[in-house]
């Protein structure tokens, strides 16, 4: 971390040619298990990882925003006043687009100085880690700050949503910016995505002497485009024609009437959302109870049911998940919106070189590029950093 903090300081001076007023950072995200459920009012368990994205920021005298990170060239820069999510786009729509839904929550754009704004970030793009939501988040904690809004973080967490369902064009939930809020050290976030209670559920993965392997395919996704909106719309489809608001209203004892109701795909598409959602109960409850060394079964199911009937993964991912339960893995599933990015593998923590050097080589024979492979600790949500 500190590292990255004086990266980011240093960015910021060379380009604007003075000290930011101060840091603030926000951390990735590994989605442990409740995967396509939050924007079906589901239940999601989230935690946020030892990853993160940095901003430096400070307030100017005139209504300019200004933004740059390390990760492009270009300086980009818009007028308080023209700030609407058709006036941006590229990356700049994450950042941007936070300063503009703020707005839609209340913060009066009308009466703030404009800002400087660089940022870094240490959480890998289009691995399934949710870098995005570590920019709105980081950026969104930072503007609070200097703009004085006194927003909650829950509330931020939608205004980061926002930012990305209507300035990126993206139809996401808000796992991910939740998880990048709320998260605590060594615990996940339980999230109800309806009523947005949130607890904090230790996960005792170093007592149990467990840690979580991800297993980037480096197979980037996208959820702006295809298969991420179809599967969203699938689902809206399936609530619909149960006569439910939402998939979450409905339980595993549905079921046997869905499967009359709906076509196939439909009913797959939704066995795999009520499913999911008694996994995370189900989840929590060993947590609780009995730690982690008990949820291994519940991973594996989530990727079966991910793979079958939701059918967002990929090769890739498959063979990733097959290779860390065959070399000693507790319990393994692909984690995030699929279609590409990363695995997660539960596993004790003298297995873990064995399982590193088991993937690459599954990877190598099976010819599919290099993935990347790295231990991921839970971590603090994002805070202000100086
Ligand atoms: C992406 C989205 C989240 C969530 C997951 C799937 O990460 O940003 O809102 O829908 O996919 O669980």
């Amino acid at each position: 971390m500190n590292d990255i903090r004086d990266d980011v300081r240093r960015g910021f001076v060379a380009l604007y040619g003075y000290e930011p007023s101060g840091l603030w950072s926000a951390p990735g995200r590994v989605n442990l298990i409740g995967e396509h459920t939050d924007y079906n009012g589901g239940f999601v368990l989230p935690f946020a990882i030892n990853r993160r994205t940095v901003v430096a920021l400070a307030l100017r005298d005139d209504r300019l925003a200004r933004v740059a990170s390390s990760f492009a060239d270009e300086v980009v820069e818009v007028e308080l006043s023209e700030l609407a999510p058709e006036n941006l786009d590229g990356w700049s729509a994450y950042p941007l687009g936070v300063a503009w839904a703020l707005s839609e929550h209340g913060a009066d754009l009308s009466a703030v100085s404009g800002f400087d704004m660089f940022i870094e970030s240490s959480v890998p793009v289009g691995a399934g880690l949710s870098s995005s939501a570590a920019v709105e988040s980081a950026t969104a904690i930072a503007l609070n700050d200097v703009w004085r809004l006194r927003l909650d973080r829950p509330v931020l967490a939608a205004v980061g949503q926002r930012a990305e369902n209507t300035a990126v064009g993206a139809p996401t939930g808000i796992m991910d910016q939740s998880a990048s809020l709320l998260g605590k050290q060594d615990s996940a976030v339980f999230l109800d995505c309806r009523s947005l209670e949130s607890q904090v559920i230790d996960l005792g993965f170093e007592e149990a002497g467990l840690a979580i392997l991800i297993i980037d395919t480096r197979i980037s996704h996208d959820h702006a485009t295809g298969g991420y909106a179809e599967r969203r719309a699938s689902c809206e489809l399936g609530a619909r024609m149960l006569g439910v608001g939402s998939l979450r209203d409905l339980s595993v004892d549905d079921l046997p009437r869905a499967r009359e109701t709906l076509d196939d795909v439909t009913f797959r598409r939704v066995r795999h959302v009520v499913t999911e959602n008694q996994r995370v109960l189900d989840a929590v409850g060993e947590l609780r109870e009995g730690g982690p060394a008990g949820i291994g079964d519940l991973l594996d199911a989530s990727h079966r049911s991910m793979r079958d009937d939701f059918e967002i993964s990929t090769r890739e991912l498959d063979l990733a998940v097959e290779t860390a339960v065959l070399n000693g893995a507790i319990g393994a599933r692909m984690t995030g919106g699929g279609f590409g990015g990363s695995a997660l593998a539960l596993i004790r923590r003298e297995d873990l070189s064995r399982l590193q050097v088991a993937i690459d080589g599954a990877f190598a024979e099976h010819g599919f590029g290099q993935p990347d492979t790295f231990v991921v600790t839970a971590a603090q949500g994002a805070s202000r950093e100086s």
